[in-house]
């Protein structure tokens, strides 16, 4: 079985063909969009989609050596995303579909993430902490759903970094080789500072640490070397915090960590420190996997597939705010 996904939630627009026996991966062609300055414009990046998508679909099929006629279904990401980007994809997906007489399956973005971090880390049945610049979600499998253990309450922990990396002057670019420039920068800090460390019940809150670390900086009386390392020491403590409530609540041994954030050492650090007490191992995707990619909308699609999900092409609309533990896990037991 061959199955070709599309991805196009944010700022990648990606392709992705995998099949059922290893090596899965058959093809993986990405065209990211870079915005000149400030953040992610959403009808900017779907332009991008759409006079780059024709170009990623081709090289996809040209790495893979097959012809559309080889693939048996379309996969396609309908959310949770940006709205104009979303469309892009899926008007591709329903069109490839309809045209070629291919299944079309729907894959919910998070849920892929997840997917593909435990298909690339052997994780069996871990927690899972999806960090990213959209989201911010402590999650476990249990009875049919992945079903969400703590979240945050406002912005995402990779929009915390990003926003504040911006706002100082430190990115763009957010990433110099593998490392997120608030990592660099706190690599060199060491004092802490006095900045708020929020916590309610399951949930995280990183906006007031945002405003609180963007005024220290504004003052200009502490070192941003340590603003950085205070922000990061306090985001991701907080993040570790509401994790070890999960893994010792759902008595699971393992804990995965997907999403771009999985990537920062310092992260990983913490996680594998309140994992030792726990007798838990922690698993982490790879950099390349971490971050959106049409490999894992594939990959969840044969999943899917394979169990029977389909869709028909008239109802394929996107979902904006479609949240993982909306859909059903028929693949997982
Ligand atoms: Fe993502």
């Amino acid at each position: 079985m061959i199955i070709l996904g599309i991805e196009s939630t944010a700022h990648t627009f990606g392709v992705g063909i995998v099949r059922d026996k290893d090596p899965f991966i058959l093809a993986d062609v990405r065209a990211n969009y870079v915005p000149k300055e400030g953040g992610i414009h959403p009808r900017e990046a779907s332009r991008f989609f759409a006079t780059k998508a024709h170009e990623v679909i081709k090289q996809a099929l040209e790495q893979a050596r097959i012809s559309i006629n080889d693939i048996d279904a379309i996969a396609v990401a309908l959310g949770p995303g940006l709205g104009p980007c979303l469309r892009v994809g899926a008007t591709i997906a329903r069109a490839l579909a309809s045209f070629f007489n291919k299944p079309l399956v729907p894959v919910n973005h998070s849920v892929a993430h997840v997917e593909i971090g435990l298909k690339l880390t052997g994780a069996r049945d871990p927690v899972i902490v999806y960090l990213a610049g959209g989201n911010t979600m402590i999650i476990a499998f249990n009875d049919k759903r992945y079903r969400v253990f703590g979240e945050t309450l406002d912005i995402a922990l990779g929009n915390l970094i990003d926003v504040f990396a911006r706002e100082v002057g430190l990115a763009p670019p957010y990433v110099r080789k593998g490392v997120h420039v608030v990592d660099e920068c706190a690599d060199k800090g060491s004092k802490l500072l006095d900045l708020p460390y929020i916590v309610k019940g399951q949930d995280v809150s990183f906006s007031g640490l945002l405003t609180a670390a963007l005024k220290h900086y504004k003052t200009g009386k502490y070192r941003l070397e340590d603003i950085c390392y205070t922000l990061r020491e306090i985001a991701y403590s907080m993040v570790v915090e509401v994790s070890e409530r999960a893994l010792a609540h759902t008595s699971k041994n393992e804990v995965l960590l997907v999403g771009g954030v999985a990537a920062s050492r310092r992260l990983q650090e913490k996680f594998k420190l309140m994992a030792k007490i726990y007798d838990a191992s922690v698993h982490v995707v790879p950099p390349r996997y971490a971050v959106d990619n049409g490999v894992m909308i594939a990959w969840t699609g044969l999943l899917a597939y394979k169990h029977g999900v389909v869709i028909p092409v008239e109802k394929a609309v996107v979902r904006q705010r479609w949240r993982l533990d909306e859909v059903e896990i028929p693949w997982r037991s």
